[in-house]
């Protein structure tokens, strides 16, 4: 089983910074960010793994970067410093887009339904959802935060496709127990329980009763 990833027990070189290459897989996540409403999801995303000092290695698709543009006023180009390793959307000969390329797993912070749909059918012809494919062939960890609503039955068989392959479905429903002051909180939150998902302790408040327990 994979250890944790806490503050200490970080490969040395990955805790100082992002560059070289670790050579440890559980430092590497792959982020995908797909045209689905909700870019700041992945925005944050990136910051959180850039403060585990994770190696990144990231996906945007083409329509992410109207969402980008519309939702944050961003480039896709303003989020290579969060990254390791950026990949064109057609870049089906990356790294990522093989097994034999280690990582601890990979989360799609919005996935579309498009995208999402695609990972279902297994038919893959962008670098971001080989590398999804990749991940659950090779049985790692894919999280996906499926962002839309209401959904049509087309979509819930897919889904159900997709959890039977081992993917974590995990759209990025706001929770109110945290009774959040600002929209911030609620995507750290999020964020957050994503990152647990892949047993990444980030240091987002996201637990029920943590700041609580901590007066
Ligand atoms: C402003 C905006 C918001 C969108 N929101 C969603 C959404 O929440 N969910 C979704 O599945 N598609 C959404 N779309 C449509 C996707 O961008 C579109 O289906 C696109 O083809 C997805 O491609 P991708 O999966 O390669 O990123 C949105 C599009 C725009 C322009």
């Amino acid at each position: 089983m994979p250890r944790r990833l806490q503050g200490d027990n970080l490969v040395p070189s990955m805790a100082r910074k992002h560059e070289p290459m670790s050579a440890d897989w559980r430092n590497r996540l792959i982020v995908g960010i797909t045209g689905a409403s909700g870019a700041i999801f992945g925005v944050r995303l990136l910051e959180a793994c850039r403060a585990l000092g994770l190696e990144v290695h990231l996906c945007v698709s083409k329509a992410a970067e109207l969402t980008l543009a519309h939702e944050l006023e961003m480039r896709a180009a303003d989020l290579k410093t969060l990254a390791h390793r950026t990949y064109a959307p057609g870049d089906v000969g990356a790294a990522i887009a093989s097994g034999s390329f280690k990582t601890r797993g990979m989360i799609v912070a919005p996935c579309s339904i498009r995208t999402m749909s695609e990972i279902a059918c297994g038919t893959t012809v962008s670098t971001l959802t080989r590398a999804a494919d990749v991940v659950l062939k090779e049985q790692r960890k894919l999280v996906l935060l499926l962002r839309e609503t209401p959904l049509h039955a087309g979509h819930l068989e897919n889904l159900l496709k997709l959890a039977r392959m081992g993917a974590i479905i995990a759209p990025p429903v706001p929770a109110f127990y945290i009774k959040p002051q600002s929209v911030d909180a609620l995507v750290d939150h999020t964020v957050g329980r994503a990152l647990d998902l892949l047993d990444l302790d980030s240091e987002l408040p996201h637990r029920w009763r943590e700041v609580e327990n901590q007066g």
